[in-house]
């Protein structure tokens, strides 16, 4: 899947990184950048940079950046090749598919024109005699005529080879089906349905394409649900179940559940809005496809401890995203014998109807509530010695909040639920508070006085060793994309002068770039950096923000440490040393 690096550098030459952003975000210059709102998290005052000399982005918010080809793939929730296709169009480039390129393009296609014409053998099949017991089974579940065709629901046979059959009939191969994940290999040189004697729920994205299907049994046998796999239109960290029809929605927020059936259910009593997430835990990809088509999401997970955890895990990831948070706790339900058990969104419309649920939802509560709701839960309020313990507690959470009205608000809600008196909970929050300012000014204390740590990678993956070199390191790689000129073909430093992993595989590429006749740019190297290491270079190069006056004699400095620096950690590192003298002796008995 590789476009000529050429290709790569046109396209990006082409695509000003102000331009393309400035389409999506508003800019304001200052100084050397220009900042704005962060499209990929909310926030009030503007933390995303764009850079035109190095034409890169990087918000000092989300710690997110890259150059223009990264901006596109992050905003628009598309693969590498997909996002470069949109830059294309957009600055009116043809794109010189590789044969093998076009070929996969190709094959993409055809497996989504597969997957649709296998959920419309499905969805007749449900119309049909042999559909008879899965509509018994719609039926059981008390689902609508109208809601099942909304969903393109079908029945897949009770046999072993109807769809293989049908789909080879229609031109599709053996290997495009089982590239679909559609039939299974039985490895004796044969193949089967893989979806068999069970309702059909084909997986729709928001470009309105069948990319997989979800299933149920009829009966209790398992797998209750079977899925399909992974597959190259179907990545199940970007896809919701549902936000096809949910984008549509004029309610003022989106429903996530766990259960495919749960927002099938809540459609039908109306409430359009819902998505599903298949029963895995809800992924950053999927919180900003969401952040695409609300501004508010309201989490309605199971009443048990693993709902609880679920909720807990995403109110955590999406701290700090663009959307606000709510949480609605379905309440448990008595059975005959007085025993409590969970319900489900599914259950709880059919239990109490449409009307009791849009009140739950009118009274969903923030994260805030919802986690002080939490702690309360965990201690008998009713004795003094708990009291106090869940007033301590309390206090951390509510040391937190951010703006003194918000904690005023919380702390007199939590004072009131314990009845504890609320000038007690509230010096105590202000203890806390200013414990933790105090932390956080000696934090930042340290970082002014030592710039350098702040340079350290959170991922302990990518450490840097020498901090001296790195930062020339650094140096070198912002000239070089600077200005190219600076690039000689007798240039001093080798990919092995380079200490920090990340800066000499970065080097190795511009320097490659520069040896066939192009200019070196970040954003065109960008296909060969994942995403983290785009985020990292993007983030130092961003705050490298040193004038150059002559950046001739700053390169030679820059030059000058690394070499320095090399010379000395082949002297002190007794292992090194050891190893290099190793690999010496390798390479003459190789001569
Ligand atoms: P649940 O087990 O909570 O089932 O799984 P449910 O949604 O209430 O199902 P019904 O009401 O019995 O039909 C929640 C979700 O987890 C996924 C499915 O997407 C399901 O909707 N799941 C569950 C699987 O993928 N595989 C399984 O075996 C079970
Ligand atoms: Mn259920």
């Amino acid at each position: 899947m590789a476009f000529p690096q050429s290709f790569l550098d046109e396209l990006t030459a082409r695509s000003d990184i102000v331009d393309v952003v400035g389409s999506y975000v508003q800019l304001t210059r200052r100084g050397s950048n220009l900042f704005g709102l962060c499209p990929f998290h909310s926030e009030k005052t503007g933390s995303f940079s764009v850079s035109p000399d190095k034409q890169i982005y990087y918000c000092f918010g989300c710690k997110r950046g890259g150059g223009v080809i990264n901006f596109i793939m992050e905003e628009e929730n598309l693969p590498f090749p997909e996002a470069v296709r949109f830059l294309a169009k957009r600055a009116g480039l043809e794109v010189p598919e590789e044969e093998e390129d076009r070929e996969a393009v190709r094959r993409r296609q055809r497996l989504l024109d597969l997957n649709r014409d296998a959920a419309r053998f499905y969805y007749r099949l449900l119309q049909q005699p042999e559909g008879q017991a899965v509509q018994a089974y719609l039926d059981r579940r008390k689902i609508r005529k109208a809601t099942a065709v909304n969903f393109g629901m079908g029945a897949s046979p009770d046999a072993w080879d109807t769809l293989l059959n049908a789909m080879t009939a229609k031109g599709y191969t053996k290997s495009e089906l089982l590239a679909a994940g559609l039939i299974v290999d039985n490895r004796r040189g044969g193949f089967y349905d893989k979806f068999r004697n069970r309702l059909m729920l084909p997986v729709i994205d928001t470009r309105g394409d069948v990319v997989a299907f979800g299933s149920r049994v009829l009966d209790q046998s398992e797998p209750k649900y079977m899925n399909s796999s992974e597959t190259p239109v179907y990545s199940k960290r970007r896809v919701l179940y549902g936000l096809n029809l949910a984008k549509k929605s004029k309610r003022p927020n989106i429903i996530l559940c766990e259960g495919n059936l749960d927002i099938v259910t809540l459609h039908q009593a109306g409430f359009d809005n819902a998505v599903a997430s298949m029963g895995t835990a809800l992924t950053p990809e999927q919180v900003r496809l969401l952040s695409r088509f609300t501004k508010e999401l309201v989490l309605c997970y199971d009443n048990d401890n693993a709902g609880k955890v679920a909720t807990e895990r995403a109110l955590q990831l999406l701290n700090g995203a663009e959307l606000s948070v709510k949480v609605l706790q379905l309440p448990r339900r008595q059975t005959e014998d007085g025993q409590l058990v969970k319900q489900d969104a599914d259950d709880f419309i059919k239990n109490q109807g449409p009307a009791a649920f849009e009140r739950l939802l009118g009274g969903s509560e923030n994260s805030v509530e919802f986690r002080m709701a939490q702690i309360a839960g965990k201690y008998d309020l009713s004795s003094d010695e708990q009291r106090v313990a869940y007033s301590e507690e309390v206090c951390q959470l509510l040391a937190t909040l951010p703006g003194s009205a918000q904690r005023d608000i919380y702390t007199a809600k939590a004072a009131g639920l314990a009845s504890v008196p609320v000038e007690s909970l509230r010096s105590d929050v202000a203890r806390l508070l200013k414990r933790k300012t105090r932390a956080a000014a000696k934090q930042q204390l340290r970082r002014d006085l030592n710039p350098v740590a702040e340079m350290q990678p959170k991922n302990r993956q990518m450490r840097i060793e020498n901090t001296r070199s790195a930062v020339s390191e650094l140096g070198v790689i912002r000239l070089l994309t600077l200005d190219d000129s600076l690039f000689t073909d007798s240039f001093p430093l080798e990919e092995d002068d380079f200490s920090f992993p990340l800066y000499r595989k970065v080097f190795s590429l511009l320097w490659k770039e520069h040896c066939e006749g192009r200019r070196p740019k970040i954003a065109s190297i960008a296909s060969q950096l994942d995403q983290e290491e785009m985020n990292y270079l993007a983030f130092a190069l961003q705050s490298d923000n040193k004038f150059e006056m002559n950046r001739d004699a700053m390169l030679a400095d820059y030059i000058r440490n690394i070499q320095t620096e090399r010379r000395s950690s082949n002297k002190t590192d007794p292992l090194l040393a050891v190893v290099e003298k190793y690999k010496n002796k390798g390479e003459k008995r190789n001569v």
